[in-house]
């Protein structure tokens, strides 16, 4: 496996968009006259460990949560129909909500977790992914924080898994 981004990078550039973030809500009428905790949707698995860096180096209130999607099952690189298969118990009604996922293939995966957090009508959602693959299909498909753009090939590590392996590298490599 080749190495694509080290431990480092990671941490400077997630720290750049914690500020990224902070200063989009701290500019905002709705979180500067409120002050309610932004709510962070996680997208299980692959998102644990970004999220709980990237929290950690945000100003803003937070409260915290998860959704499980099903994208890539079994021994596969290649996307299967995904569905959702858990929803968050915190209230959204009227809710800020940041949906943080590991990476945006196809798009798809943001997609289908907006019409579901949408159901209960939340207030408003922003998207952040860590990574998000070039020259896809996904080109339409707008997120609001992007932390690397990289080439179109299957990775892991730090979150992203091959067949559930992998996640608990600290860094994100090629497979293979
Ligand atoms: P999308 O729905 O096609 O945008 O894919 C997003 C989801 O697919 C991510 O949340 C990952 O779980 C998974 N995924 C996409 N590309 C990769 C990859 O290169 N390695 C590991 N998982 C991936
Ligand atoms: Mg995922």
């Amino acid at each position: 496996m080749k190495k694509l981004i080290d431990e480092i990078t990671l941490q400077n550039r997630i720290s750049e968009m914690a500020c990224e973030i902070d200063s989009y809500y701290l500019s905002q009428d709705f979180y500067r006259n409120t002050q309610e905790p932004v709510i962070i949707i996680g997208v299980l698995t692959g998102s644990i460990f970004f999220m709980a860096d990237l929290v950690r180096k945000l100003s803003i209130k937070t409260k915290l949560d998860f959704i499980r999607t099903s994208v890539y099952p079994g021994k596969s690189t290649k996307p299967k129909k995904p569905k959702i298969i858990w929803t968050p118990n915190t209230p959204l009604n009227d809710a800020n909500i940041l949906i943080v996922d590991d990476i945006l293939d196809t798009g798809i995966t943001f997609k289908l977790a907006k019409e579901q957090l949408n159901i209960d009508y939340p207030s408003h959602i922003k998207t952040a992914t860590l990574l998000r693959k070039k020259g896809k299909s996904n080109s339409n498909i707008n997120c609001d924080f992007v932390g690397f753009d990289i080439e179109d090939k299957f990775v892991v590590g730090y979150g992203l898994d091959y067949d559930g392996k992998y996640r608990e590298l600290p860094y994100v490599a090629i497979w293979g």
